[in-house]
């Protein structure tokens, strides 16, 4: 099968530029949905991240007969019941400032040491083609709540995000690093290894 573009759908610049870079060696365009012409907004309704990502990638596959891929992500926090999770976006409203969410997070941590802050982020990537097939991918990062918030780098919960393995936060790792580590970039390239071998056949 011979895949010549694929839309990517999300609306964020950042997201699109992360994509492009890892995407560059599968000599596919892909494009936003505003580059593609899509203005939707799928109400991402599911209860998990690989129902969400496949609603989204299904939904405008299907409005657009084109291949499509969608990701939902969140961050998992052990010692809250895997909160804020397919609600990371939504926690404490959309329009509260993520300062406060972090700190609102550390809070709720508060008397916890270690492992009993263990948290991670995750990401889904759907794959979904024009003929109504689905493929998956899933990775995560792995790490802890930190006790503050550190670092300029990255968004939402990064700066309150800490690695242990690598002594540093989220927020204070430069892009081209947190797209090596991260659960956004482990996913996108797992699915990319999988286009790659539909394109073989
Ligand atoms: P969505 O997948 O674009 O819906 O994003 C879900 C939410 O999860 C974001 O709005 C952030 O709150 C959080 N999130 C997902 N990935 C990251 C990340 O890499 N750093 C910080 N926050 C993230």
């Amino acid at each position: 099968m011979m895949i010549k573009r694929i839309i990517f759908a999300t609306g964020n610049e950042g997201k699109m530029r992360e994509v492009r870079m890892i995407m560059e060696d599968l000599g596919v365009e892909v494009l936003s949905l505003k580059e593609a012409g899509v203005a939707v907004d799928v109400e991402e309704n599911g209860t998990t991240f690989e129902e969400n990502a496949v609603i989204k990638a299904t939904e405008i596959s299907r409005l657009t007969g084109e291949v499509v891929l969608a990701d939902d992500s969140g961050l998992e926090v052990d010692a809250l019941n895997k909160e804020p999770g397919i609600h990371s976006a939504r926690y404490m409203g959309y329009d509260t400032s993520y300062h406060i969410k972090n700190q609102s997070l550390i809070d709720r941590l508060e008397g916890k040491e270690g492992e009993e802050r263990s948290a991670r982020f995750v990401c889904v990537i759907a794959a979904a083609f024009p003929d109504g097939r689905v493929m998956t991918s899933r990775a995560t990062m792995e790490g802890q709540i930190g006790y503050e918030e550190r670092g300029e780098n990255g968004f939402g919960y990064d700066p309150v995000f800490y690695l242990p393995e690598y002594q540093c936060y989220s927020g204070e790792l430069p892009l081209e690093e947190k797209n090596k580590l991260s659960h956004r970039g482990k996913a996108l390239r797992l699915i990319k290894e999988e286009l790659k071998k539909l394109q073989e056949v």
